[in-house]
């Protein structure tokens, strides 16, 4: 079985996703990772505004280097959403994820476009969102337990300017597929959204078995 799980920053996607594949006992990526490697090492080498650096970055990423925990950075965030727009490095990091998608008893993908270009066909998907103000304080909350220096007034303007690059894109937008169930976990906290999430998955496979 393939779980499709899209939505914008801080929705709570990863959360979902994470506590659903542990349920179902499936693999999990989350592909945001991907892309925040790609930012990373372009941060680094000073070359974020140079598209086909990029693009090489993205074909040569090694996913067993991957260091979530350093990645998780707003900074890198932001630089993962910049190279995430661009055509070359979207189309460099395609295969990897449908071979994880494709493994024998399926798996748990998390991001942007799972639903809608990763894994068109996947039996289950939902779209995770909440309201700008909610993700905001949810990601302050993250940054501050983390140690980063944050203001929450940046981590909002930061939201939606992520929200603005992610939707506004030609290349894979942030878009809701649609035949995705939609959860706004505005209101919820992680336990209610988790049994939300887990009754959306069983109702769109029970739909298509
Ligand atoms: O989900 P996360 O915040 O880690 O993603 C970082 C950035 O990577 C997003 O803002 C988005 O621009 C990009 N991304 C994407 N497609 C995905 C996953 C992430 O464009 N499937």
């Amino acid at each position: 079985m393939i779980i499709a799980i899209d939505g914008p920053a801080a929705s709570g996607k990863g959360t979902l996703a994470r506590r659903l594949a542990a349920h179902f006992g499936l693999p999990h990526l989350d592909t945001g990772l991907l892309y925040r490697a790609v930012g990373a090492q372009c941060l680094a080498d000073g070359r974020l505004g140079d598209e086909a650096a990029s693009v090489a970055v993205a074909e040569d990423l090694d996913v067993r280097t991957l260091d979530p925990e350093a990645l998780r950075t707003a900074a890198i965030g932001e630089a993962a959403s910049v190279v995430a727009a661009r055509p070359g490095v979207r189309a460099a990091l395609l295969d990897l994820q449908r071979r994880f998608a494709a493994q024998p008893g399926g798996a748990v993908l998390d991001g942007r476009d799972i639903g809608t270009v990763i894994c068109p066909d996947a039996p289950a998907k939902l779209f995770v969102t909440a309201s700008p103000e909610v993700r905001a304080e949810r990601r302050y909350k993250e940054l501050i337990g983390r140690g980063e220096p944050a203001r929450f007034e940046d981590v909002l303007a930061d939201i939606r300017i992520r929200d603005a690059r992610d939707s506004g894109r030609a290349s894979a937008p942030l878009a809701m597929a649609e035949d995705a169930a939609l959860l706004d976990t505005t209101q919820l906290g992680i336990e209610e959204a988790f049994a939300a999430a887990l009754a959306l998955v069983d109702s769109a496979t029970s739909r298509h078995p």
